[in-house]
């Protein structure tokens, strides 16, 4: 599991394994705009300030999921401990 710290008040979201980032925020009363839920639409596209996404969605280039800058939180995970999102 990881951890997801919203950036523009600083709290720190953990995300189970069985769980979303979508999810995990939702219940913690930040609703991000979604669609597919699957990867593939690119509603919920997030930027991400800090840590490095684990991609799994199917919507980002090779190229942008490189670039760690943004992430699909409807399906995409975090390699890293902790990822800061700018929200
Ligand atoms: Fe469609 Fe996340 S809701 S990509």
């Amino acid at each position: 599991s990881f951890e997801v710290q919203v950036a523009s008040t600083g709290e720190v979201i953990p995300v189970a394994a069985d769980e979303t980032v979508l999810m995990a925020l939702a219940a913690h009363g930040i609703e991000l705009p979604a669609s597919c839920e699957q990867g593939v639409c690119g509603t919920c596209l997030t930027r991400v300030l800090g840590g490095e996404p684990d991609h799994r969605d199917m919507y980002l280039t090779p190229e942008e999921q490189a670039q760690n800058d943004q992430f699909l939180p409807c399906c995409s995970r975090s390699k890293s401990a902790r990822l800061v999102l700018d929200i």
